[in-house]
């Protein structure tokens, strides 16, 4: 999809689909979609007299025209309320937008800014979110589907704007957009890919492919090389498995920049459970169970484009957690890399295991503060469902802006309490600590046992219920949402 802006009147501008928007509850359309209503006879105020449209958040109507202009279909989306009305809105009824567009088969699209017409709203903004948004909307993982006309038929997406003078905050918008959300599609894509395709080594591979690109230092380690590191757990998770370990780490310096931020992404390419064997249901869709490096992966392409005023450390500890002759067994005991000892209470709580040693290796990098990412507990989505993530955080001025982060790009972040009482749960009778506790608060024992291995530095851990959605929404289709990658690109260029 080629993003642009042109200077002129919506109903000028040649498409295949023209998209215009409606607040929910108004009588006769005002501002750029009044014109075209004008122009196409009041057809759009005779939708909205038969009750055939309401305006709601992402509604779609779709009117064929004759000529009136040129322009073949004008697509309605509805802007839902005017009082609950942002730039989270702009982005989702552009998404549904450009959704309906695909389906539609258009390939050139000209759009009205929605929100363009709103005080308080500045172009830029609605910019972003309108692209960030086609981005997201129009977003499908088409790989192994064989079936002709798979690809996205939309070519051209161009906003109409009439005052000249709100060009280049549109086009500044437009470009940070682009960046954002491929970085949150690519992230889609290769959280979809299957794991019979994306395993450790592949996603060492792609670091390397990054790196390559973007003159990031990169290091990878090999099974032989983690277990030289003391990385205990790492390499005691990996063991059922025959495809090999990795320890990604890649390294952005910024000139002259004061802070260094870890991002630590969980990266279990399949997770059966281990011994702790999942059951055939709970199994299916754990190819997603590296969604946390997904997002740090795609968000460190994104740091590569955009260059933010942060240095930043992305480790990647990927491993697949199966069965096998060599597989760990419940209650035993593994060395962490920082010395501490683990009693693994069950072998389903994998991801705790090597994020312990990884977050302990940041720890020993001097960074100023943590953030992993991970598809960490099914109780955290029996707790929030599947389309907000729970944060976990020592500090709040951290916390608010990956909240804020988050909501610029279309996610919701849920904050969690750290409830240090519960922690007597994760004691072992034999080791310094145990992988899990009381099944009740499982998603805040999860982030407990993590916190162990950060010691005093300021840390966040998302636990991404919000990786996989199981039904199509506004900004993503059922599969992977890219959840986090967003959250850490707008974080980074806050600062
Ligand atoms: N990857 C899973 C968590 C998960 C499950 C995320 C379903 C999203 C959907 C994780 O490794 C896991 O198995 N966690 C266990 C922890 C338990 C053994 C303490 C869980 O949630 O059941
Ligand atoms: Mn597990
Ligand atoms: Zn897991």
């Amino acid at each position: 999809m080629d993003f642009s802006v042109v200077c002129g009147s919506l109903t000028e501008q040649p498409s295949d689909v023209l998209i215009v928007n409606l607040f929910q509850g108004v009588k006769s359309p005002g501002g750029g979609t009044g014109a075209v209503d004008k122009a196409l006879n009041g057809m759009i105020s005779e939708l909205i007299k038969d009750d055939d449209f309401e305006g709601k958040l992402g509604e779609i109507a779709v009117i064929r025209l004759s000529g009136q202009i040129p322009v073949k279909k004008a697509l309605l989306v509805g802007l839902g309320k005017s009082e609950s009305f942002g730039l989270s809105e702009v982005m989702r009824a552009s998404a549904a937008a450009a959704r309906k567009c695909r389906e539609l088969k258009a390939e050139n699209v000209t759009s009205i800014l929605h929100g363009g017409g709103i005080a308080g709203l500045p172009a830029f903004g609605c910019a972003k979110a309108v692209v960030q948004g086609a981005i997201l909307g129009a977003y499908e993982y088409t790989r192994f589907k064989t079936e002709d006309g798979k690809a996205n038929p939309i070519r051209s997406f161009t906003i109409v704007e009439m005052d000249a003078d709100k060009l280049p905050e549109i086009e500044r918008g437009m470009r940070l957009a682009e960046v954002i959300g491929d970085c949150v599609v690519w992230a889609r894509d290769v959280i979809n890919e299957p794991s019979n395709f994306v395993n450790p080594p592949h996603l060492a591979k792609l670091a390397q492919e990054i790196a390559g690109e973007y003159k990031f230092g990169c290091k990878i380690l090999d099974r032989k090389a983690i277990e030289k590191a003391g990385m205990g757990l790492i390499a005691a998770v990996s063991r059922g498995s025959e495809i090999e370990p990795r320890f990604i780490e890649l390294k952005y310096d910024a000139p002259g920049a004061s802070k260094t931020v870890a991002i630590v992404g969980k990266g279990v390419t399949f997770d059966a459970g281990g011994y702790s064997l999942k059951s055939g249901d709970g199994m299916y869709g754990m190819k997603d169970d590296m969604s946390g490096a997904g997002a740090v992966l795609a968000a460190m392409r994104a740091v590569g484009k955009l260059k933010p005023n942060v240095n930043v450390i992305a480790l990647v500890p990927a491993v697949e957690n199966l069965i096998g002759a060599r597989a760990i067994h419940p209650g035993d005991i593994f060395k962490s890399y920082n010395g501490k000892t683990v009693e693994v209470a069950n072998t389903d709580a994998e991801g705790r295991l090597i994020l312990a040693d990884a977050v302990a290796y940041a720890k020993d990098q001097g960074v100023d503060e943590i953030i992993d990412l991970a598809t960490l507990t099914g109780a955290c989505v029996t707790a929030l469902g599947r389309q907000i993530s729970g944060l976990f955080c020592t500090k709040d001025e951290l916390a608010e802006s990956l909240i804020r982060g988050g909501a610029a790009s279309g996610e919701t972040i849920w904050r969690m309490p750290i409830f240090e009482d519960y922690r007597e749960s994760l004691k072992s009778d034999v080791a310094d600590i145990k992988n899990t506790g009381s099944r009740e608060g499982g998603a805040i024992n999860g982030a407990l046992f993590i916190k162990d291995f950060v010691g005093d530095v300021a840390w966040a851990h998302l636990d991404l219920a919000s990786a996989t959605i199981d039904k199509d929404i506004d900004l993503a289709k059922k599969g992977a949402t890219g959840a986090g990658a967003g959250m850490l690109i707008e974080y980074f260029i806050s600062l």
